[in-house]
């Protein structure tokens, strides 16, 4: 049993990176030297996952150009002997992995998104990764480690990370029942609770597994806020129905829909990077005593 099909709905507007957003993809936005939806691709990859389903919209073009051959490019690179970028290239989608991309009509919310995969997911459990929630440097990536959950119990998982209770009205909070360390039986999930009315500070961040239930649901859900159809509402009628677990994945998760969780990500992924991570390192201790030293009125003799 595995979870052989990836939905990425990538057709939001972006609005929290305007003007960058204006006419390219928030997605295709680069951590370092690759843009977030291909991290979300290769950790689908990495899951087990061989059909990428994008949900798009017009602005997005450049994400179906990303995940397409460009032989024209490719050829450059040979005939230059760039043997290294030319793998890169090569590797954005290794062979055996197909992707279909599905236009989003209108902006109508995540859940709407998702129920755009229906023609293409049919009546399979499948996962959906949001890109801008980047998540590494853990021993094995979030949605292969969701896998195994789902791998055990052949039921809808949804990632969730403990929060700030100052935070709890950033995220879909849930109410769970454990059933052992990390794992819990969801009971009860409210959209952006303030902390005195969460009812934990466990929050559902950018990875799902879900079973094709919830495209009925979803069918069913009554638009909320701003019109927007929310998937937590969908998710909420089909706790009513079947098993919807809580996991408690590890790693670092980084909000890149956030210009604070973007620059995070770019600065400790910068660090870790085999090519330019020692140089770095280097520039930011320069930089950091430097601030130091102007802050301390000792330094500066004032
Ligand atoms: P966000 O809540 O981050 O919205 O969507 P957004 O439009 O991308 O960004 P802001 O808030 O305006 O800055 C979460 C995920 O759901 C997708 C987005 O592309 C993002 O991956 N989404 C959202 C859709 O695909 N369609 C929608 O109608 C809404």
């Amino acid at each position: 049993m595995r979870i052989r099909k990836a939905v990425f709905p990538v057709a939001g507007l972006g609005t929290r990176f305007l003007p960058a957003t204006k006419a390219s993809a928030k997605e295709m936005l680069p951590v370092v030297d690759k843009p977030l939806v291909q991290y979300a691709v290769k950790e689908a990859i990495a899951a087990g996952a061989d059909e990428m389903i994008f949900i798009t919209s017009h602005t997005k073009n450049s994400i179906m150009d990303h995940f397409d051959r460009d032989y024209e490019l490719e050829s450059v690179l040979e005939a230059k002997g760039k043997e290294e970028l030319l793998k890169s290239v090569r590797d954005v989608l290794p062979p055996g992995i197909s992707c279909v991309f599905i236009r989003q009509p209108e902006q109508l919310g995540l859940g709407q998104a998702i129920s755009c995969a229906l023609p293409a997911v049919g009546d399979q459990d499948f996962a959906v990764i949001l890109a801008d929630d980047l998540i590494s440097g853990a021993f094995q990536p979030c949605m292969a480690q969701m896998q195994r959950v789902y791998q055990e119990y052949g039921t809808s998982v949804l990632a969730v990370q403990r929060v700030p209770w100052e935070e709890t009205h950033k995220y879909g909070i849930v109410e769970v029942e454990e059933i052992r360390p990390g794992l819990s039986e969801i009971r009860g999930i409210v959209e952006k609770p303030d902390p005195d009315k969460a009812p934990s500070n466990l929050a559902v961040v950018g990875r799902y597994i879900l079973t094709p239930r919830i495209f009925r649901l979803i069918e069913k859900t009554k638009p909320g806020a701003g019109g927007e159809i929310q998937l937590t509402d969908a998710i909420e009628a089909l706790m009513g129905e079947q098993t919807v677990l809580a996991y408690e994945f590890e790693g670092t998760r980084y909000d890149c829909g956030s210009k604070f969780g973007y620059l995070k990500a770019n600065v400790e992924m910068g660090l870790q990077h085999p090519d330019i991570g020692e140089e770095f390192r280097g520039y930011l201790k320069q930089l950091t005593s430097e601030w130091t030293e102007s802050d301390d009125p000792k330094a500066t003799g004032s």
